[in-house]
């Protein structure tokens, strides 16, 4: 397994080109399904994930042919065409490696009237139950049996629009459900629906297919259903977690990084938070400009739906925190066990103690170099950050999880002076 040896302590300077967002390319691919025509996205980016739900897109029937390969500072541009949908079961084993592969259910039952996909199971950073997609789908009239580690769903007549509530917001159970309304009978409305800026993707590029939605970019989404939808063109939105690393990377070695096509209109909470930390921020033409001039101040964090602080920065954040003058708590109020970097983190000098869902960072001078290992992507790319800024070298170990999020890491980083390669095996 692939490995990554930094040696830290460069200020990074210099320009990285953001890509694709991953979080809404996954339910743009999966909107496919929705229609017999071509849905041509743009911009997407060159991720595990992707191939990952390639693999299960093309063995329900869709065809995936890549258009045009990554030029300049685009990502791909691909044609998805699901003309015939030869199966409508996402089996355990393709389900398994991707949790969001349960984004094909809402759209196959919408279109086929029949679906069957595995149940994702845990996960490292908690249980990450589907529960509340499974609730939504029965509100609309859908039959759902759980069975053999599977989800049995069938509604012969077609389904139907509801007045959904979410108890909790959820992303994904907003986007099955949202793709699923798209062909449902009748009007759903969706409550306390979450409002990221990847949802928000997927309601505009449903729009282009035809759907009809009212309140997109609010938590109350209003969907009439159609007949059908038809073939669009659709750029995918920026990557704001890809963005908020790389302007943590800035911001930890004390350097200053132009964001290409980084959007801070999506960040605003952790480009508040950072900005009391000492961080500045500069629009430029291509997207906007992080530095640190100054010193690093501690400053508290908690996670929340969007606008809040999001959960996929948070372990980057505590990198951060855990050289900054004075103390940070930071708060995880998404999932029950997104904790994982902190003994890794504490491996390197980090001073951090857990209590419960929050963690007290006390900021130390200088990280120190170790061999590290973690457990999910996020957490993965903040010991990357951390072993930017420690003293000596640093091996993340695990390399897989960073395929899965971003894009030619190392690349980008080392175009900004860090020393930091790729040791193959
Ligand atoms: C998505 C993102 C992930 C991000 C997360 C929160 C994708 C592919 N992944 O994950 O990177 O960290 O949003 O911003 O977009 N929950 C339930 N029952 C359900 C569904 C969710 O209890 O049926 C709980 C989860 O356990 C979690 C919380 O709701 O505690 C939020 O999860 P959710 O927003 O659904 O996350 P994902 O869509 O899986």
């Amino acid at each position: 397994m692939d490995k990554i040896r930094i040696r830290g302590g460069r200020p990074l300077r210099g320009s990285i080109v953001i890509g694709g967002a991953k979080n809404a390319a996954l339910p743009l691919m999966t909107a496919s399904l929705l229609t017999d025509e071509t849905l041509t996205l743009t911009n997407l980016p060159d991720l595990a994930d992707i191939a990952t739900l390639t693999n299960l897109l093309v063995q329900h029937g869709v065809g995936f042919d890549v258009v045009a390969g990554a030029q300049g500072h685009g990502g791909r541009v691909v044609a998805l065409k699901a003309a015939d949908i030869v199966s409508t079961t996402a089996p355990y084993d393709l389900v398994r490696k991707m949790r969001a592969s349960v984004l094909v259910l809402g759209p196959l039952l919408a279109r086929c009237g029949v679906a069957k996909v595995s149940l994702p199971g845990g996960c490292a950073i908690g249980t990450r139950p589907v529960d509340l997609h499974i609730k939504g789908l029965t509100q609309m009239g859908a039959r759902i049996d759980l069975e053999g580690g599977y989800i049995l769903a069938s509604a012969p007549e077609g389904l139907r629009g509801a007045d959904i509530v979410f108890p909790t917001v959820s992303v994904g159970a907003t986007e099955n459900l949202l793709m699923a309304a798209t062909l449902a009978k009748g009007e759903t409305v969706l409550a306390n629906a979450a409002r990221e800026p990847e949802v928000t993707d997927l309601a505009r590029c449903l729009v282009a297919m035809g759907a009809e939605i009212e309140g997109i970019g609010t938590d109350t989404l209003r969907i009439r259903g159609k007949d059908r939808l038809h073939g669009a063109e659709h750029r995918i939105v920026s990557d704001r977690i890809e963005t908020g690393t790389y302007l943590m990377a800035a911001a930890i070695t004390g350097g200053e990084i132009e964001l290409v096509h980084g959007d801070l209109d999506h960040l605003q909470s952790v480009g508040r938070t950072l900005s009391a930390a000492g961080i500045e921020f500069t629009p430029t033409e291509r997207g906007f400009r992080a530095a640190r001039t100054n010193g690093l101040h501690g400053v508290d964090a908690m996670t929340e739906p969007y606008p809040g602080f999001p959960t996929d920065l948070q372990a980057q954040m505590m990198a951060l925190m855990s050289v900054a003058d004075g103390a940070s708590m930071i708060t995880e109020t998404i999932f029950e066990n997104r904790f994982m970097h902190v003994p890794e983190l504490m491996r390197m000098g980090a001073r951090v103690t857990v209590h419960g869902a929050s963690a007290l960072v006390r900021g130390v001078p200088r990280l120190t170099g170790a061999p590290v290992m973690a457990t999910d992507l996020r957490a993965s790319v903040s010991l990357v950050l951390a072993g930017l800024a420690a003293q000596g070298e640093t091996v993340v170990n695990r390399v897989y999880h960073l395929d899965r999020g971003y894009e030619r890491l190392e690349e980008k980083l080392a175009a900004c002076g860090a020393d930091i390669e790729r040791l193959k095996e």
